[in-house]
């Protein structure tokens, strides 16, 4: 007898720990995740009418689930502390067929999937992708592995740095080059996939000025996890002067400068194969590079725009990114540094 009870002691106390390690790991995760100082692509600090949606979403499933653990659990200890076998108790007496009881907890459940599905496909529709009339509208075309934005109405485009007003609707209209990409800025929206020979969509408003990050969500090959994107978020007016700046052409370098001499090497070389200038090259391979000096990051927002990073980049990108499909440039170091020169001064 006394050894039996034993064991059941133990049992019990197996389960105590095992219900106590998940629940410190979500306490532990949840107050990694609640602050976004450190963690830029947080969905749980929304910025815009997307992400706000799927954030309440979010936190009435999340309280939901709460009461439903918590319920479970004190009935669990209530029964633990109450029905536990003691030397010489008889055995608790079974319940069976108590109408008010099965009942209760089969409309219990069905009332609480009411209320967690009602908003769901609330939520459902209200980000299905259909942005107001008079909306912003941006194509964003996923590669392998780096971004493309093009704007139709205001006829620019740019890459891995996405530039949007706040406060106005904004369209996108999502397609891929190569694989499925998908498209997601936790702050802003998404995610959605972007499927070659589909058109798929997402809209909202974002509410904040600010820069938020974003990352391809659907596994695309070697350098998925490299394939990042940056939105910059901006007064109206800020936006304005970016747009004029992309539609302007760059300025030509001045005769016989470093960078004038680096625009004759990108001339002749390489790069033509693949890169678009405005007035210099127009393949469409990789990202279009007219105004390459206005932006903060290379390579699918993965290193800052410097002199150094160019310089490393061109020389070797597979080395920096895995998979990259730009080959090694073969350039001396005067060459190359004239060519670092000349990208850098296309603002
Ligand atoms: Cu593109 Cu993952």
């Amino acid at each position: 007898m006394a050894a039996k009870d034993n064991v059941r002691v133990d049992g019990l106390r197996g389960a105590v720990y095992f219900d106590a390690v998940p629940l410190l790991l979500v306490a532990v995760l949840l107050a990694l995740t609640a602050c976004s100082g450190p963690f830029p692509q947080s969905a749980l600090a929304p910025r815009s009418d997307f992400a706000s949606d799927v954030d309440g979403l979010f936190w009435n499933i999340f309280w939901w689930a709460v009461v439903v653990f918590l319920i479970v659990e004190t009935l669990l200890l209530v029964a633990i502390a109450r029905y536990r076998a003691r030397p010489g108790a008889p055995p608790p007496k079974p319940v069976h067929g108590h109408t008010a009881l099965e009942i209760g907890w089969t409309l219990a459940p069905a009332l609480i999937l009411v209320f967690i599905a009602v908003p769901t496909i609330r939520t459902i529709f209200a980000t299905a992708g259909q942005a107001p009339e008079g909306a912003l509208r941006v194509e964003v075309i996923g590669h392998q592995w780096w971004w493309e934005y093009r704007y139709p109405t205001l006829e620019i485009s740019t890459s891995n740095e996405l530039h949007l007003p706040v406060g106005t609707p904004i369209q996108v209209e999502m397609t891929s080059a190569d694989v499925i990409h998908s498209f997601w800025v936790p702050a802003l929206g998404g995610k959605r996939d972007l499927t070659q020979g589909r058109t798929t969509r997402i809209a909202f408003k974002a509410d904040s000025v600010g820069e938020y990050w974003g990352q391809c969500a659907e596994f695309c090959g070697t350098s998925h996890a490299n394939m990042r994107l940056r939105v910059v978020v901006e007064p109206d007016s800020a936006f304005q002067r970016w747009v004029d700046q992309q539609r302007a052409a760059p300025l030509a370098p001045a005769p016989g400068s470093v960078a004038e001499q680096g625009r004759q090497i990108f001339r002749r070389s390489a790069c033509i194969g693949c890169h678009a200038i405005a007035g210099v090259a127009t393949a469409k391979v990789g990202p279009d590079l007219t105004h390459l000096g206005s932006r903060a990051t290379i390579a699918g927002a993965l290193f800052p725009n410097s002199a150094e990073w160019l310089r490393r980049w061109i020389q070797n990108a597979p080395a920096l990114k895995p998979g990259a499909l730009m080959p090694p440039q073969n350039l001396s170091g005067a060459d190359l540094d004239a060519v670092v020169a000349y990208l850098q001064s296309l603002k």
